[in-house]
């Protein structure tokens, strides 16, 4: 049995001190594996992003420990970090963060130039996921000229480029419209299948569901259920009667 590709084990973060401690993330245990989808769902202020951080080693918990592909992180050194986050995750933010003066192509080639992979290795690469990412048509528009659903995915594109281990995506969906968010999401989904990484959303936007293999709750920074049991199969969630153009979903062991 191969070690989970993911595995938070009692992490917890706290921000100040005395009367303003707050508690943000409170001993959060899960683990996700290769392939799988995991959507962390919560209220504002209910500790989303402090968790997704410090997943992808930009915060460190204040106890607790965070596993990817059987390395401790949080065992780390501060200036060992940096090579995490270029190496085994990639981001995908709720603003986009593209360069917005940059071609599509460019803003995935950067990434790769960041990692040494540059010329016409780097072009090629970019190129060959952005037209996985339905973009083949977009390379070389600026940012700035692509829409809001068309930015997200070059988002996305770009936080493969290296090939992480682990997507993290927070709010992924919530600046773009229901069409928009449903084609980003199904993007994400497929190429979590077909790369093999682990993607890790979290989001309020309960449209999400459809997507993920596994809902887990945050409130008050605490995981509220992370039995099996909240596993769901896309075609078993309720109350999403619209029409859907996502892949036939092979879900699950
Ligand atoms: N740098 C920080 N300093 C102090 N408090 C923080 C900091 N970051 C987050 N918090 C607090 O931690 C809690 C969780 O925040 P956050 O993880 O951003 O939640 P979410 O992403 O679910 O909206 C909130 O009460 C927030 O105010
Ligand atoms: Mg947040």
């Amino acid at each position: 049995m191969n070690a989970p590709l993911l595995r938070v084990d009692r992490a917890s973060r706290e921000f100040g001190s005395g009367r303003t401690l707050v508690r943000a993330v409170a001993d959060v245990s899960f683990a996700t594996e290769r392939g799988e989808v995991t959507l962390i769902m919560g209220p504002s202020g209910s500790g989303k992003t402090t968790l997704l951080s410090m997943i992808g080693g930009i915060l460190r918990p204040t106890s607790g420990r965070v596993v990817i592909d059987e390395l401790d992180i949080t065992s780390l050194r501060r200036r060992e970090l940096p090579r995490v986050r270029r190496e085994l995750v990639g981001f995908v933010f709720q603003t986009f963060n593209l360069l917005e003066s940059l071609s599509a192509l460019e803003n995935v080639e950067i990434a790769l130039n960041i990692a040494g992979v540059t010329g016409f290795a780097a072009e090629e690469r970019a190129h060959a996921l952005l037209r996985e990412a339905g973009l083949e048509q977009r390379l070389h528009f600026n940012a700035q000229a692509l829409s809001a659903g068309e930015r997200q995915r070059v988002a996305l594109a770009r936080a493969l480029a290296n090939e992480p281990r682990l997507l993290l995506a927070d709010e992924p969906t919530a600046n773009l419209d229901s069409d928009a968010g449903h084609d980003v999401m199904a993007l994400l989904r497929g190429l979590t299948e077909s790369k093999g990484h682990a993607a890790v959303v979290v989001s309020h936007d309960p449209r999400l569901r459809e997507v993920a293999d596994r809902v887990l709750w945050l409130a008050d920074g605490r995981l509220t259920s992370a039995e099996p049991e909240s596993r769901v199969r896309p075609s078993a969630s309720v109350g999403s009667p619209t029409p859907t153009t996502l892949p036939t979903l092979v879900l699950g062991p």
